[in-house]
């Protein structure tokens, strides 16, 4: 095959599309991007494709990391927690905005490409133009030997097997994970303590059995899809680390099953989409259990007030989320920074499921490519 995939791998086994095969394996997806590169010893992470020296990395003060579509929610994540976690100034902008801003590149920034595909054309002209700056930029590749790959100054793959279906899912959860790894082997380097660094790595390889468990427990999901594909547009809100993964959820829904769907901070809903809440726009919530919770609650609350059907994904045993919600479904609980894991596996299940009850081509839905090569 053109790209090198073993025609073994690209099979359905069984799944009737390409993209559900693909969401069931993140167990073994995540597994891959994390193996190797935890080292519990030092409680850091280690990632052998940077071609960077420890006297590099320490002098790293700002991340920039640019992408598109999916890959840049997952360069949302990423910049979250480079800065929250390893407090490094990061920021993720889209590949295609950057390239025409004149962007300032200063000696001590690091720059990633994040790229499931490694040919798409926005990503790719972006780090040239930063190149071209004098900017340092990895790449975050699926593919091996693409274009972003052999044209970064040193990357990561993360390693998630072919792709197939158009809407990407596996090399979300993946992109993250070279993240996470990333983050603590930088935190570590800077105020993270051995201990801190033990217990960020330990949830951290927890994550893919946990992900096995909610790959256990579908039915639920099928259900929710059942009642709702019809409504016509929807909301996914979330704040912190999972705001993000609001925009991912609804970009999931969009792409395949044509529900127009926005994802937003729900801090911001007052500020705008507020107006659309009626009974025939639900709004789904992720609601962890941190420091944002009381306020996603809040938010919860006021779109109840306005007759506004509310669907929480919630953390196991949370029965004053489960209250409020018109329905709800629980995720396991895990660490406050790692919930993005968690929080869009079932909001790629509950797209995929909406889809197939509208009876769409789920692999192939119209207008969209697997990888953009032109601009
Ligand atoms: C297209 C695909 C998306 C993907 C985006 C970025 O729009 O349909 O699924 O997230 O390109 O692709 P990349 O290969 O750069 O991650």
């Amino acid at each position: 095959h053109e790209i090198g995939w073993e025609l073994e791998q690209i099979e359905k086994h069984g799944f009737p599309f390409f993209m559900e095969k693909e969401i069931h394996e993140q167990p073994a997806s995540v597994e891959r991007a994390i193996s190797g590169r935890i080292n519990l010893d030092g409680a850091t992470g280690h990632l052998g494709g940077l071609n960077m020296s420890a006297r590099d990395l320490l002098g790293v003060d700002n991340v920039g990391i640019v992408a598109a579509g999916t890959s840049y929610y997952a360069g949302m994540v990423g910049a979250y927690l480079l800065e929250s976690v390893a407090r490094i100034k990061s920021s993720a902008e889209l590949s295609s905005e950057v390239r025409y801003k004149n962007p300032i590149v200063t000696p001590g920034s690091l720059y990633f490409a994040v790229s499931q595909s490694g040919e798409t054309i926005d990503t790719l002209y972006a780090l040239r133009e930063l190149q071209r700056k004098g900017g340092k930029v990895l790449g975050v590749c699926n593919v091996v030997g693409s274009t972003i790959a052999r044209e970064s100054d040193g990357g990561v793959y993360i390693h998630s097997g072919p792709e197939i279906a158009v809407a990407s899912t596996k090399a979300f959860t993946s992109q993250i994970s070279v993240f996470y790894i990333f983050t603590l082997l930088m935190a570590r380097m800077r105020h993270m303590s051995w201990e801190a660094g033990i217990d960020f790595a330990k949830a951290l390889k927890h994550i893919p059995s946990q992900i096995e468990t909610i790959l256990g427990q579908t039915e639920p999901i099928r259900r929710l899809a059942k009642k709702y594909a019809r409504y016509q547009n929807f909301l996914f809100l979330g704040r912190g680390i999972n705001y993000p993964v609001a925009m991912e959820g609804a970009l999931k829904l969009k792409e395949i099953s044509y529900i127009h769907a926005e994802g937003y901070s729900a801090a911001e809903i007052k500020h705008g989409p507020i107006a659309l809440i009626n009974e025939q726009t639900p709004s789904l919530f992720l609601v962890s259990d941190d420091s944002l919770r009381e306020k996603v609650i809040t938010s919860m609350k006021e779109v109840k007030a306005r007759r506004g059907r509310v669907i929480a994904v919630a953390v196991e045993g949370d029965e004053e989320v489960a209250d409020i919600a018109d329905d709800y479904l629980y995720i396991p609980h895990t660490e406050e920074l790692m919930y993005p894991f968690l929080m869009v596996v079932p909001l790629q299940l509950f797209a995929y499921y909406c889809a197939l009850e509208l009876g769409r081509n789920v692999d192939q839905p119209r207008n969209l490519a697997k990888s953009v090569t032109v601009e």
